[in-house]
């Protein structure tokens, strides 16, 4: 039966008491994390977010009743003790805050009891993750989620204060916005007074921060909501939070020096380790060339090597009828692998496959020289010399080819990169490579909607020395977009904006839309920019993305309090679900039943 906590008041979290506490007199509260009876004494693992704290109950302290109800403790109850802190009876638990002391209970009262939990309450749990998201507030017990949250918290109290500090104002933005068509697909909410009118969730506050410049603000920042209805991936979830901002006056060197900044404190914070700043900036050209990924893992080598000149002309098919098509061959050279057996190379070559390569060609150069390729004997031996020169073989070395358009190699070859230096144990999980990654293009080709894209949004500026292009190869314009890349993840990403309505009304015409359309869609924008506009940057970072790194979480499900599975449906609430008959009537809203 549950008792009350009427007069009662809790000293302190369990884990803030030590041996400094001795002979104090204590009231503590929380759940039973573990009971062990031993005839006369019973020991109670007192859980709350600070951590454990052993409790002793014998009856001459707690009175027969009191050890009655101690003997029926179970996991998970939650109780209040009073009782005095003294030195541990038993041996010292040096895994414990607490493991010097122990509280002898001079009282007890149940203030909850607890069914079984269907699975242990426990750091590392081994339970399956749809059981666990199930029942996510007791998932969210666990001390290892409960850190991550704890850092998470930490990480927005430091942003808002280092950013107040110099000079940024946190302003909210709508939460019901606007359809607009570039980007991902968004999230609708039907309107009640407007009926067959929707509003669509924020991807990212991006129009209003731009408005905000224009109303004057200056430097803006929000910790917001965003929504995308795209595909979840273990650092995606549909709903997640950006660490948001926007600045007036400024060029590319004052937002990366803001942000290196924040991020030095926040590491320093956090972690209490020291990250070296300015950051090393690459031009995404050289990021694909060099790792075939604009967001680069430095922490190790393995770069890309280009043979296309190299293998011009020779006798291997799949190599020259890619670079006539327009495309090229790449490889990379795995050190000391060249003994690795057919089957684990087959895996790669399906690996590669996965990332859209028709093949994955190799060589194995053995330690008494000989080599093994897959293609050796369509090449004559000074063209295999030379290609092997070219990469640097060595003996004993691993040489893994990809043939085909540039944009497919790079794909294929950086995430092959990534994937050996995982086999390879190469990545250090304590070394912190921060990179800004500069000089995007910045249109992209969209062969399923048959036209060019902006690779970071339309609002984004060009490169001035590249704007003439425009017309005649929009491939070819640079963008001043840069994004902060940690370890192989993109962290955040942000630019330089489009502050001239001229160079605005010429983008929207490249992404095809009439003045009509563009106006219809980003009017208020179009005309905010007619009555005086500062030139503005700004930047977005992933806030989920960045604390799974501080935590070194492998799922961003880890740092999202009550996060989504793959298909997009929560598992505690059941959402989305059905609704009435009635609430879709009064939005005027039909729905067909669809065969899943
Ligand atoms: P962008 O689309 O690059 O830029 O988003 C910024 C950062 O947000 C994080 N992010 C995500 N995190 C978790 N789940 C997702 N589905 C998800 N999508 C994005 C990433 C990403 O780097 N308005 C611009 C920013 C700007 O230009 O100022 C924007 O939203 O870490
Ligand atoms: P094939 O002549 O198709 O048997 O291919 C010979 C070798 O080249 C095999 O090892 C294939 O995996 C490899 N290969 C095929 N297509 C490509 C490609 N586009 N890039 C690199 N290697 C390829």
């Amino acid at each position: 039966m549950a008792e009350s906590m009427k007069g009662l008041k809790r000293s302190a979290r369990a884990a803030e008491f030590s041996s400094a506490n001795i002979g104090e007199k204590v009231t503590v509260m929380g759940w039973v994390q573990k009971r062990r009876d031993l005839g006369s004494m019973i020991f109670i693992d007192l859980r709350d977010r600070s951590g454990l704290l052993q409790i002793v109950f014998d009856e001459a302290n707690v009175g027969s009743e009191g050890f009655k109800k101690a003997e029926s403790l179970r996991n998970e109850f939650v109780i209040a003790v009073e009782g005095e802190i003294v030195k541990r009876g038993g041996a010292v638990n040096e895994n414990l805050k607490t493991g010097e002391i122990e509280v002898v209970a001079k009282s007890l009262r149940i203030l909850s009891e607890s069914q079984t939990p269907p699975f242990p309450i426990e750091e590392n749990s081994q339970t399956k993750d749809e059981l666990r998201l199930k029942y996510r507030y007791l998932d969210l017990r666990r001390p290892d989620l409960q850190r991550n949250f704890m850092v998470k918290s930490k990480v927005m109290t430091l942003v808002r204060s280092f950013m107040a500090d110099e000079g940024f104002l946190e302003v909210e933005t709508p939460m019901l916005c606007k359809s607009t068509p570039e980007g991902a697909r968004d999230y609708l909410v039907p309107s009640r007074v407007h009926p067959g009118n929707f509003y669509a969730l924020p991807q990212s506050p991006q129009l209003f921060k731009q408005l905000l410049m224009c109303s004057g603000f200056d430097r803006y920042i929000q910790i917001a909501r965003c929504f995308r209805d795209e595909d979840l991936r273990a650092d995606r979830q549909p709903e997640f939070t950006q660490i948001d901002m926007e600045l007036s006056f400024v060029d590319e060197e004052d937002v990366m020096d803001v942000n290196e900044r924040l991020l030095k404190h926040i590491w320093k914070e956090v972690l209490g380790v020291d990250i070296q700043i300015p950051f090393k900036r690459m031009p995404w050209q050289e990021a694909m060339d060099r790792f075939g990924s604009d967001k680069p893992d430095t922490r190790f080598g393995m770069e890309l090597c280009d043979v296309t000149e190299t293998v011009k002309g020779c006798g291997f098919g799949v190599f020259t009828s890619a670079i006539e098509a327009g495309g090229s061959v790449r490889g990379i050279n795995v050190k000391g692998q060249g003994a690795m057996p057919r089957k684990k190379i087959d895996k790669l070559v399906e690996f590669a496959k996965g990332y859209g390569a028709k093949g994955l060609a190799y060589i194995c150069l053995n330690e008494e020289g000989e080599i093994k390729s897959s293609f050796a004997k369509f090449m004559t031996d000074d063209e295999m010399k030379a290609l092997i020169e070219k990469m640097q073989g060595e003996a004993g070395d691993l040489l893994l080819f990809a043939a085909d358009k540039n944009k497919t190699v790079w794909e294929v070859l950086g995430a092959l990169r990534l994937e050996m230096a995982k086999q390879l144990d190469l990545l250090d999980k304590n070394t912190y490579n921060f990179l800004w990654v500069t000089d995007f293009p910045l249109l992209e080709w969209s062969d399923e909607e048959n036209r060019f894209m902006a690779m970071h949004h339309p609002f984004t500026m060009p490169k001035e020395e590249d704007w003439e292009n425009i017309d005649k190869d929009p491939g070819s314009v640079r963008a001043r977009a840069y994004d902060i890349v940690l370890n192989g993840t993109e962290l955040g990403g942000g630019s330089i904006r489009i502050h001239q309505d001229d160079i605005q009304e010429k983008m929207l015409e490249v992404l095809g839309f009439t003045k009509e359309s563009a106006y219809e869609q980003f009017g208020f924008l179009l005309n905010a920019f007619k009555y005086g506009v500062p030139p503005h940057a700004g930047l977005a970072y992933g806030l989920d993305r960045l604390v799974m790194h501080l935590v070194g979480a492998d799922s961003i499900r880890d740092v999202i309090a009550f996060p989504k599975v793959k298909d997009a449906s929560d598992l505690m609430c059941g959402a989305p679900s059905p609704v009435d008959e009635k609430q879709l009537d009064e939005l005027y809203i039909k729905t067909e039943t669809v065969e899943e």
